[in-house]
């Protein structure tokens, strides 16, 4: 069925990727939020949405970490990998993540899943900018700099800003600047207020919101009624390329709200 969801375009998906200035958006039946294993649907939405859109041969897939992404990992294919040869990248260093969710954890997931390859990035966070020159000079950390700049699709999720900036370990005065101006959204560690305004930015190396515009292939995977203000504001920055899986509980808060 969720097949049928890729291809046949509802009016609410198509009302919601329009609200969102977005290519598509594919919504999965329930809310995230009181049924967990939703993530099941959000993963066989995303494998079909992959095979739709990946061209036969080589592909880099940069992808991020998080609940939602280790989540949907598992539900990945090994037909995806018949006829392409896929590469998963991790899109964030990893250091100072719980092991299990961060994106070098998911992308071995998605590999295994997919029966193909990876590579790991470990780095720091929050570090100088001396220091990360230095990183970068690295020969592995370099590789995979340039594979992440050049892929051919990232795959994401977007965070409650609260909880992210808790998870990455921002200081208590920028959890309290970030309450105080207001955060929702949390994605590849950049920080919105509901009027989509960018508030604040972790220092990192690695894929850059600018940087997914030349991207050809974005799918961000976020879903749950509690992630509708995360969702939407996020997706201003969004590249117009870009597809959202979701489910019925952001994309009925979402549209309730416009
Ligand atoms: O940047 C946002 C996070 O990847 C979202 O993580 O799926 O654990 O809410 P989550």
């Amino acid at each position: 069925p969720v097949i049928a969801k890729v291809y046949n375009v509802s009016q609410i998906e198509s009302d919601l990727a329009a609200h969102l200035q977005i290519a598509r958006a594919v919504i999965v039946p329930g809310n995230t939020d009181v049924q967990p294993h939703l993530s099941k649907s959000l993963g066989d939405a995303l494998n079909d949405a992959l095979k739709l859109l990946l061209p036969l041969g080589r592909n880099i897939i940069t992808v991020f970490g998080g609940v939602t992404m280790s989540s949907v990992a598992s539900q990945l294919s090994p037909t995806l990998n018949r006829h392409r040869d896929l590469l998963f990248v991790p899109g964030r260093g990893g250091l100072g993540e719980s092991v299990e969710i961060q994106s070098n954890t998911v992308c071995q997931m998605m590999a295994n899943s997919t029966h193909s390859h990876y590579r790991t990035l470990y780095l720091p966070e929050n570090v100088s900018s001396e220091a990360m020159k230095s990183l970068i000079k690295d020969e592995n950390i370099g590789d995979v700099l340039d594979f992440i700049s050049n892929s051919d699709a990232v795959i994401h999720s977007i965070g409650d800003a609260q909880i992210m900036a808790k998870r990455r370990g921002l200081s208590l005065e920028t959890r309290s600047m970030l309450t105080d101006k207001k955060a929702v959204a949390e994605c590849f560690g950049y920080f919105f207020n509901q009027q989509s305004q960018m508030i604040y930015k972790i220092p990192r190396i690695g894929l850059q919101l600018e940087d997914l515009n030349r991207i050809p292939r974005v799918f961000a995977v976020a879903a749950g009624q509690s992630k509708a203000l995360a969702i939407e504001a996020y997706m201003k920055h969004a590249p117009s390329q870009s597809w959202l899986i979701t489910d019925e509980g952001a994309a009925n808060s979402i549209l309730k709200g416009k």
